[in-house]
């Protein structure tokens, strides 16, 4: 729909859950954005809603639709949907935490908690090393947990958790992609991604990931050194 203008290229819809409609649960990466998306009762279409933090003081509000968009915060009342949803540009570990959405009226205001959290861009902190050689193959094994026998799988190079299902070099819906094979056992929950024809440029830092409809996806990290022959 919209987007941070300094943030073009990255414009991922990061997940969002929303509970029991009392508290909204996100996540994001950062130096990307996350998008909070939070419904309302019908029959405040034209009612001023806003974002606020901490104790949602006159101070604390970060954005209303009475105001222009920032930088940082892009606000949009979809009255016909009666969805309001906040857009947070550029996020910064200090981003995280608790947050209020809220409808202004006379009485009370009608407060939604959106409990916000950043995760680092990068992973992991365990790498497994694996080698091969030039023409060779290789297999690169990546476990996963049960439940998510199911979803998505895939694999990117580079250790980017945010970027890295858009730069996939194979998943399990393509299986097959040049040089990359896609294999899953389901039984032991391993998907293997075995690459032929080694080249030296295979070396590097390869991200498994999984999918996960609620939360950010899942992900452990290789690094494969491809030797060369001579060596
Ligand atoms: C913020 O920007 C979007 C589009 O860029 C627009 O639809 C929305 O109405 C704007 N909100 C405010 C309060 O200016």
């Amino acid at each position: 729909m919209w987007s941070c203008q300094h943030v073009l290229f990255i414009c991922t819809v990061l997940n969002c859950v929303s509970g029991a409609a009392s508290l909204i649960h996100v996540f994001g990466y950062e130096g990307k954005e996350v998008k909070i998306s939070c419904p309302y009762i019908k029959g405040y279409e034209s009612y001023e809603k806003y974002l606020c933090k901490n104790g949602c003081g006159y101070s604390d509000v970060l954005i209303t639709t009475l105001q222009r968009n920032t930088s940082k915060y892009l606000i949009y009342d979809d009255t016909k949907k009666t969805i309001i949803t906040v857009t947070i540009c550029d996020l910064r570990s200090r981003d995280a935490g608790k947050y209020w959405f809220g409808v202004s009226r006379s009485g009370k205001d009608l407060y939604t908690e959106v409990k916000l959290e950043v995760k680092k861009d990068r992973c992991c902190d365990t790498v497994s090393k694996i080698q091969s050689i030039e023409e060779g193959l290789v297999s690169i094994s990546c476990p996963y947990d049960s439940e998510y026998v199911n979803n998505l799988k895939y694999i990117c190079r580079g250790n980017r958790p945010s970027t890295c299902l858009q730069q996939a070099v194979i998943t399990s819906d393509t299986k097959q992609n040049g040089q990359f094979r896609l294999t899953d056992d389901r039984k032991s929950s391993i998907f293997t991604v075995t690459i032929s024809s080694l080249t030296l440029r295979d070396s590097g830092s390869y991200l498994c990931g999984v999918q996960r409809k609620v939360g950010l996806d899942v992900f452990s990290a290789v690094e494969l050194e491809v030797k060369g022959e001579k060596s």
